[in-house]
């Protein structure tokens, strides 16, 4: 057992933080044991880590992020969705068929995530099965935990970038080969790109393979107005996007779809029906012009909605920028429509972390069984005067603080040091 004192703060529910100053968490083989406002006898002789008057969160968890568009982050936003995937995006993933450029890269990608706080990811990787093992490789020898999806995609791309049908099984089968364990941190997902990268038979493929392996699955949906019309002529028969993947299987309770920005009505409702997840990304929607998601609509309709980077469509690796965002969209909606309140922070924390953890499992929360997933925050710099609540203070390091004051990162109970650290 392995104590951990310092202020305590997590989201065991939506609406409101749980507040515990100079408490403890007891951790054990990786899992939150308890969190006790006193030490309680039983465990006065556990080794104690002191973290003084730090404050101890769960860490983050990034549901939507794009590992080869690292090179392009923060560059090339001067289109919509389907001109900036042609001129800047496709060409940046061809180059992923090189394994020496995919390991030099998605070192320095690891190595983000974790200086973020970001420590389980929903990540796309690229078509390529060699680059996208050495991705999974490269995360669970950090430590870090997530889900890695070798992209499947065989249409409206350059020749480089598609696979036929029996590749994108045969790819599924190794993978699944090698690292779906009940105990591995790092695990594959069924990735099927968009519709208008996927023919009906990879669709059905991808379906067969989620099925088979018991597989999460992720994707984009309705992003985009371009996009959505396209997805209408390439699939007519169905009732809309979201239909478009439900009739090969792909929409679940262990699948996350990116965006939804204009999800609405029986779309909305399917979502509903088939307890998928969206991955709101703020950043991304505004950086392509994508629009403002719904995420009241989606939470008071009991769908469950986490934070995604989207990184290069996205600018910016910070879950915590993330919820700043996903506020200020909020109250970009509640401006037009006042019967749509805006978010709380206590509601983007639980976003980013409970809400988004279960899909990883007991991940996201400091209760009883939950695997302690936790990031050191030292405020310090910001505490500049002693009348800031621990409330305040966090409010701070999420608005105004950035990785400079996250001060430890712990994984399923072990402290991860800086993957670009590790030979
Ligand atoms: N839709 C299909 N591919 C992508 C991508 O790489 N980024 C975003 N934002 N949307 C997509
Ligand atoms: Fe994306």
């Amino acid at each position: 057992m392995q104590i951990y004192h310092a202020n305590i703060i997590h989201t065991p529910e939506r609406q409101r933080f749980e507040v515990i100053p100079h408490g403890y968490v007891a951790v054990s083989d990786g899992r939150v044991e308890g969190v006790y406002r006193e030490l309680p006898a039983h465990l006065a002789d556990c080794p104690v880590t002191d973290w003084g008057d730090r404050l101890l969160i769960p860490a983050m968890n990034d549901m939507h992020v794009h590992a080869p568009q690292y090179r392009n982050q923060g560059i090339a936003m001067d289109e919509e969705l389907l001109p900036w995937l042609q001129n800047y995006t496709f060409p940046e993933e061809l180059k992923y068929a090189d394994t020496a450029y995919a390991a030099r890269m998605y070192r320095h990608f690891v190595h983000d995530l974790w200086r973020h706080g970001t420590m389980r990811a929903v990540a796309f990787a690229s078509v390529h099965f060699e680059s996208t093992r050495i991705l999974m490789r490269l995360l669970d020898d950090a430590g870090m935990g997530g889900r890695v999806g070798k992209v499947n995609m065989n249409r409206n791309c350059p020749e480089g970038l598609q696979e036929s049908v029996e590749e994108a099984r045969a790819a599924c089968d190794a993978l699944v080969q090698e690292f779906e364990r009940e105990d591995s941190r790092v695990r594959p997902i069924v990735t099927p790109r968009f519709i208008p990268s996927c023919t009906p038979d990879l669709l059905a493929a991808c379906g067969e393979m989620a099925r088979r392996y018991h597989l999460p699955v992720q994707s984009h949906l309705s992003e985009n107005h371009d996009e959505i019309a396209l997805v209408r002529a390439l699939e007519p028969e169905s009732r809309h996007y979201a239909d478009a993947y439900d009739r090969y299987g792909l929409l679940g309770p262990s699948t996350v779809m990116a965006h939804c920005v204009w999800t609405d009505g029986d779309e909305f409702e399917m979502l509903r029906q088939r307890g998928v997840m969206v991955a709101h990304c703020p950043t991304s929607n505004f950086n392509v012009a994508s629009g403002l998601a719904p995420v009241r609509r989606f939470l008071d309709a009991g769908i469950p909605v986490g934070l995604g980077s989207d990184v290069s469509a996205g600018h910016d690796f910070s879950i915590f920028r993330m919820m700043v965002y996903a506020i200020q969209v909020s109250k970009m909606h509640y401006e037009r429509d006042h019967s749509c309140a805006f978010l709380t922070l206590s509601e983007a924390f639980w976003m980013a972390t409970k809400c988004a953890g279960a899909f990883f499992g007991r991940v996201g929360s400091f209760e009883p069984g939950y695997d302690f997933d936790a990031l050191v925050i030292d405020d310090s710099p910001l505490v500049i005067d002693d009348s800031y609540t621990l409330l305040q203070r966090l409010e701070r390091f999420v608005y105004i603080g950035d990785d400079r004051h996250i001060a430890a990162r712990y994984c399923q109970g072990r402290l991860i040091p800086d993957p670009l650290s590790i030979p």
